[in-house]
């Protein structure tokens, strides 16, 4: 596993998903309504959006634009108009640090 660093628990929130790029590729850092950190690939598939100025419900972000909300835990837009999902990344998380591994996508390589 390669994980670094990509922000600081405190650094996200509900309401405030964080966007970091590692290795050159955007990565939203969002928490869900239940306090679970998660970090999926921030363009939505639907257009070049950064779902981390979404909107978090429950477990879910959605992109701003259009409305699809994207699953957290799978990368799964729940309606259209996206219909691709997006990367979901391993989080760990050490002490104060959020740390994700980009090279090692979960799901939706
Ligand atoms: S750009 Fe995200 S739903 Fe259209």
């Amino acid at each position: 596993m390669t994980a670094q660093r990509a922000c600081g628990v405190d650094d996200v929130s509900v309401s405030s998903a964080v966007m970091v790029e590692l290795d050159g590729i955007a990565v939203a850092i969002v928490k869900d309504s239940a306090g679970d950190i998660h970090a999926i690939g921030d363009t939505c598939t639907h257009g070049e959006i950064s779902l981390s100025e979404g909107f978090v419900e429950g477990d879910t972000i959605e992109c701003w634009a259009h409305g699809s909300q994207f699953e957290l835990r799978t990368g799964t837009p729940k309606n259209l108009p996206a219909f691709e999902p997006v990367p979901v990344f391993p989080v760990t998380i050490d002490g104060d640090d959020v740390l994700v591994d980009v090279q090692n996508p979960l799901i939706n390589d």
